[in-house]
């Protein structure tokens, strides 16, 4: 039997919808280390996401070495200076650059989110026509994650600028296993209600109108 369920009231809606407006992808962080009981209850709270046939394919590798660390971030600024060349003789070019798109060498936690592409678990239900909603599984365990945390203050950054196969190889993990994310984990710099892209002028938010349809 389960216990009764909560009531989430009004001022529960309200704190939620705020934690939604100051959840931010983070690329500042100071050097305070999370606590492992912090850092478990997030992962705790990830593993809680909704998956397809229950099948919980996300697998969470913790980037720990510090040499690892250190060639993950020259790979991705070597991939970020790739990314660059595309806004050569743009006025973008220089925007760009200036954009700092990672945390990797301060953040305290690193974490690699991969899915296992072919989990026991779930025994196959749901993926027969639609395998990627194992990934589509893994995003929304991250997707948790980064709310578990900024309830507690910690910050997340997703780094997305980088070579999945190369990193899959550097952290030797199963062929199976793709990557999802890599994440930047600890305590923001600073905290604030605006995307830090939109602070600088690259990308602001639009509005829902221009997102929703009907037919
Ligand atoms: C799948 C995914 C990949 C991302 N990759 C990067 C990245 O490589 N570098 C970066 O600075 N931000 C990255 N972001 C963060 C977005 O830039 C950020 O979510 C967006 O600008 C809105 O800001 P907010 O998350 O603070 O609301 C990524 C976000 C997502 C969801």
């Amino acid at each position: 039997m389960s216990e009764a369920p909560p009531l989430f009231d009004t001022a529960f809606a309200e704190g939620f919808t705020q934690l939604l407006r100051w959840r931010r992808d983070v690329r500042h962080f100071d050097r305070r280390p999370v606590a492992e009981d912090e850092l478990h209850a997030l992962l705790a709270c990830a593993c809680s996401a909704p998956s397809v046939g229950n099948a919980q394919p996300w697998r969470f590798v913790r980037l720990r070495t510090p040499a690892i660390r250190d060639t993950l971030a020259c790979h991705v600024d070597a991939q970020n200076a790739r990314a660059a060349e595309h806004y050569a003789g743009q006025a973008r070019y220089d925007h760009y650059v200036s954009l700092k798109l990672h945390g990797l060498r301060e953040a305290p936690e690193l974490l690699a989110v991969f899915c296992n592409e072919q989990p026991l678990a779930g025994h196959g239900l749901g993926i027969a026509t639609m395998p990627e909603t194992l990934r589509y599984s893994c995003v929304l365990a991250v997707h948790t994650l980064w709310l578990a945390a900024r309830v507690r203050g910690i910050g997340i950054g997703w780094v997305s600028i980088l070579e999945p196969k190369v990193v899959q190889a550097m952290l030797n993990v199963p062929a199976h296993w793709s990557l999802i994310a890599l994440l930047c984990i600890g305590y923001p710099a600073q905290d604030s209600d605006t995307p830090e892209l939109e602070q600088h002028g690259w990308q602001s938010r639009e509005s829902l109108n221009d997102r929703l349809f009907e037919r």
